[in-house]
């Protein structure tokens, strides 16, 4: 493996990580966490801990995930052969998704008086996240599965191929005999 794998390699790690805490996170919290704490008095008080922790883990993936994935991004689209407009649109429902996921989180996550109102609808909002969290992930699979196209099929075939066959040789010995 040359250098450059091994960066290759700690970049894809460095997304998958901080990728599987916030999906699955959004996933724990809105098909088991908030379901089981319900409306009680405890509830509030235990929902509030898990939010100031959760916000402090989504700004540090949060912020691995955005450099790791645009290396990723560099990696792919420098690459011969290149990525198809499959990829290309699948790269782009994905980065509106993730703005979504962000903005989502940190609201949803929040103290500030704008997402305290948001929490009102906490319930709705953390499935809309989660939902958008998973199609997040399935925009990577198609990505990964998305046909490359290589960076030199572009060149005419008339280019490429001589206009005209070299002399043959006269194979016949002592012709001229
Ligand atoms: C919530 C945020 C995100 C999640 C959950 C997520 C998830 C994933 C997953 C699961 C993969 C497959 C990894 C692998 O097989 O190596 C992936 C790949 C990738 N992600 Fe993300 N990602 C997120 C954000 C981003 C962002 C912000 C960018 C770009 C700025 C990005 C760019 C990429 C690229 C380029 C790939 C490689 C796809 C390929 O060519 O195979 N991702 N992502």
């Amino acid at each position: 493996m040359e250098p450059t794998d091994y960066i290759q390699l700690l970049s894809r790690w460095g997304h998958i990580i901080p990728a599987v805490i916030l999906v699955g996170g959004a996933i724990f919290m809105n098909t088991v966490l908030i379901p089981a704490l319900g409306a009680s008095e405890d509830a509030s008080e235990v929902k509030d801990k898990v939010k100031r922790t959760w916000a402090k883990v989504i700004m540090v993936c949060a912020g691995i995930i955005i450099v790791s994935g645009f290396y990723n991004a560099y990696v792919a689209f420098k690459g011969d052969p290149k990525p198809s407009p499959i990829y290309h649109a699948a790269f782009t429902v994905k980065l509106v998704l993730v703005a979504v996921v962000f903005y989502i989180s940190s609201l949803l996550s929040g103290r500030s008086e704008v997402a305290i109102e948001f929490q009102k609808k906490e319930r709705r909002w953390g499935k809309i996240n989660m939902i958008a969290a998973i199609a997040v992930v399935l925009c990577a699979g198609l990505m990964q599965v998305a046909p490359r196209v290589a960076r030199n099929t572009s060149i005419p075939a008339a280019e490429t191929a001589p206009s005209e066959l070299p002399p043959t040789p006269n194979a016949t010995p002592f012709a001229n005999e």
